[in-house]
């Protein structure tokens, strides 16, 4: 019977050194978009997905992410003692009931592949997400909901890709295949920051995969890449020689948090869309007349 995707991997070891010195002491992962950390967006878009096993592989200066996610005795008593049920409720509901984390130590901070290899024990022979909680993309439907329907469909790897403007694919894993329908492209290559006049086409990696547990072994083999890491993106090239992966043109708009501009973006977007800021907020930029 055809699998489900039901658990999650979430890097969140690296050093976060474009948003210094606020990534100083606390992870990147932990910076709040209005009023809830990108981790928690990229949780609740994973728990939306109907994924219900939640794996952080983590390093250093990370325990901020393991109180979020964790019950706050201390906390709820207060709240629940000055009877502000409101917020009791918010820090209550961080994760509902049925979902469960995992936290796995990444000792080194090896690169993106090994990262998604520290987690090979815990996600076993499933079928199973990983989700770069700094790219934070905002539409009605969760990209990684999008994608789990592609996986069901397909029953292979997925990538998450948009479209980026040439000169920028130094940044991204970039992806070659040929279009097949919905979005998709049937993958033949994927290569990590190529410069431009390299670039096999302008179709960028954003943090969402949907990986077969195939990708382990490839990540075994892999060598050190691009930076000197063990890359994810070389994972994904070994393993599309060994069976069909589909790079997927999602749905949403998209904000590279781990940049001071994107968050920026960011910001001033779900602000305006926030239920208790929107009015406001939207006079305040109106009133600074640009
Ligand atoms: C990582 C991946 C890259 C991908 C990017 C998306 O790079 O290695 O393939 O395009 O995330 O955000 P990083 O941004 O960690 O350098």
């Amino acid at each position: 019977m055809a699998k489900r995707v039901t658990k999650a991997v979430f890097p969140v070891a690296g050093l976060g050194t474009r948003f210094l010195p606020a990534t100083k002491a606390s992870p990147k992962e932990m910076l709040p978009i209005v009023d809830k950390p990108l981790v928690q967006y990229a949780a609740e878009e994973a728990i939306e997905a109907g994924i219900d096993e939640l794996i952080f592989v983590t390093g250093r200066n990370k325990r901020s992410i393991e109180d979020h996610f964790d019950k706050a005795y201390e906390l709820e008593a207060e709240l629940a003692a000055k009877n502000k049920q409101d917020l009791l409720r918010i820090v209550q509901n961080v994760l509902p009931s049925r979902v469960s984390c995992v936290y796995i130590r990444q000792q080194e901070a090896l690169g993106l592949g090994h990262a998604v290899l520290c987690a090979k024990q815990i996600v076993g022979d499933d079928p199973f997400a990983v989700i770069l909680a700094d790219d934070l993309i905002n539409h009605d439907t969760g990209v990684m909901k999008q994608m789990v329907q592609q996986y069901e469909r397909h029953q292979c790897s997925i990538i998450g890709v948009e479209n980026i403007p040439r000169a920028d694919t130094g940044s991204y894993g970039i992806v070659h295949g040929e279009r097949a329908s919905d979005g998709l492209h049937r993958m033949d290559g994927i290569v990590e920051k190529p410069k431009p006049e390299k670039a096999p086409s302008t179709l960028a990696v954003v943090g969402r995969y949907i990986l077969t547990p195939a990708i382990f072994s490839c990540l075994e083999r892999v060598q050190a890449g691009a930076g000197g890491e063990i890359q994810l993106t070389d994972g994904i090239a070994e393993l599309l020689r060994q069976e069909t992966v589909y790079a997927y043109e999602f749905s949403g708009r998209r904000y590279d948090c781990g940049s001071k501009f994107g968050y920026l973006q960011a910001t001033v977007e779900y602000a305006l869309e926030h239920p208790e800021l929107n009015e406001r907020f939207r006079a305040f930029l109106k009133s600074l007349r640009l």
